[in-house]
């Protein structure tokens, strides 16, 4: 029923995989023919991991960007003890009863809440997966949760944006002084002098995910390939679940590691970058074990003209041809929630 597709299953209590999540081949169709078994992982290969102290850090950011899209980033400089307390509050969330969960449900058509996947309207199969979005503060949708004792959960996620955010600025302009590109293009991001009006901000949000223990990981989904639209996304996970998808070797499982956080770059970045850094496919396969993950999307303000920023340095030996038109960060993220495969295809010129 059309109630079912909403609400998200009671995983607490299942022992089987419903029919509605057993997921084929064919219900896994995206850019390429892999489906959810055939695609073996590929153990011959590693994504990258960068030492953000390390003072070729750019560089092997650019290569990363260029040829992965994703990498695992240490030296970031955030607290371990508070990456630590989003996992633990994260688990908290999740292991709620699921009367009270739903009173956090997500509105039809709304962004924030408890729910299924955003991208679950897409694929023909439930995901084995539960989610919570957060855009801003927290403290609204703490106090659903645990209306006498929100203070933990909503400042943990409050802090943990603010420290993402200032991360993924750092990351943007060591990406743009690669590509050379003024950073300035990018109006949001250094907004120190601008007064009088209110500044735009950027457009971001905080997915919590839960992907409960399966009793047969081999025939469900976790979250179904995707790419994200965001210039960049940041993800912290201390289980293995998460594959990243490339076209010269297929599909590669990232293995946690120990303190560090997954980058991976989105559309927005794909876009500005005229097609240069990859905006990675990825998808997240279930355990026997429950997995745990947060990821904090981060893309323009909404009314921001995003285009490829094209720059002399690029293809100096003849004219720059931009691949893809201008449209606001608004006019693609609606393209995308109507056609998730497609968008990028979409805008190329
Ligand atoms: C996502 O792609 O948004 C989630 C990835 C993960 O759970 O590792
Ligand atoms: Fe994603």
């Amino acid at each position: 029923s059309s109630r079912n597709h909403v609400i998200p299953l009671d995983f607490g209590s299942i022992q089987t995989v419903p029919e509605s999540h057993v997921w084929s081949e064919s219900d896994d169709e995206y850019r390429y023919p892999s489906g959810v078994h055939s695609g073996t992982t590929n153990s011959c290969f590693s994504v990258p991991v960068i030492d953000l102290r390390d003072p070729n850090a750019p560089e092997l950011i650019t290569e990363a960007s260029e040829k992965w899209g994703v990498f695992q980033l240490t030296g970031h400089g955030i607290p371990t003890e508070l990456m630590e307390e989003v996992e633990s509050e994260t688990q908290r969330l999740f292991s709620l009863p699921v009367d009270r969960k739903l009173k956090a449900l997500r509105s039809p058509g709304g962004a924030t809440g408890y729910g299924q996947a955003m991208i679950s309207p897409f694929f023909p199969k439930h995901m084995w997966h539960e989610g919570f979005t957060i855009m801003g503060s927290a403290t609204d949708h703490a106090k659903q949760l645990w209306p006498h004792d929100f203070e933990v959960f909503s400042e943990t996620m409050d802090d943990y944006q603010k420290q993402m955010k200032a991360i993924i600025e750092q990351l943007i302009l060591i990406i743009l002084k690669s590509l050379d590109i003024n950073s300035q293009q990018l109006n949001w991001l250094k907004n120190d002098h601008y007064s009088g009006h209110e500044a735009t901000t950027p457009g971001t949000a905080l997915q919590l995910n839960y992907y409960p223990p399966c009793p047969d990981p081999n025939r469900a989904m976790g979250l179904a390939q995707h790419t994200d639209t965001s210039l960049v996304t940041i993800l912290q996970a201390q289980t293995s679940g998460l594959q990243i998808f490339r076209d010269d070797v297929g599909w590669i499982s990232v293995q946690p590691v120990r303190g560090a956080l997954t980058v991976n770059l989105g559309d927005f970045l794909h876009i500005l970058s005229n097609g240069r850094f990859v905006s990675v496919l990825h998808r997240v396969v279930v355990n026997p074990v429950q997995r745990f993950s947060v990821a904090y999307f981060y893309g323009p303000p909404s009314d921001f003209i995003v285009s490829p920023l094209l720059s002399r340095s690029v293809g100096d030996s003849g004219e720059i041809v931009a691949r893809y038109r201008s449209v606001t960060a608004k006019e693609f993220i609606d393209m995308k929630a109507k056609n998730l495969k497609r968008a990028l295809s979409l805008i190329k010129t």
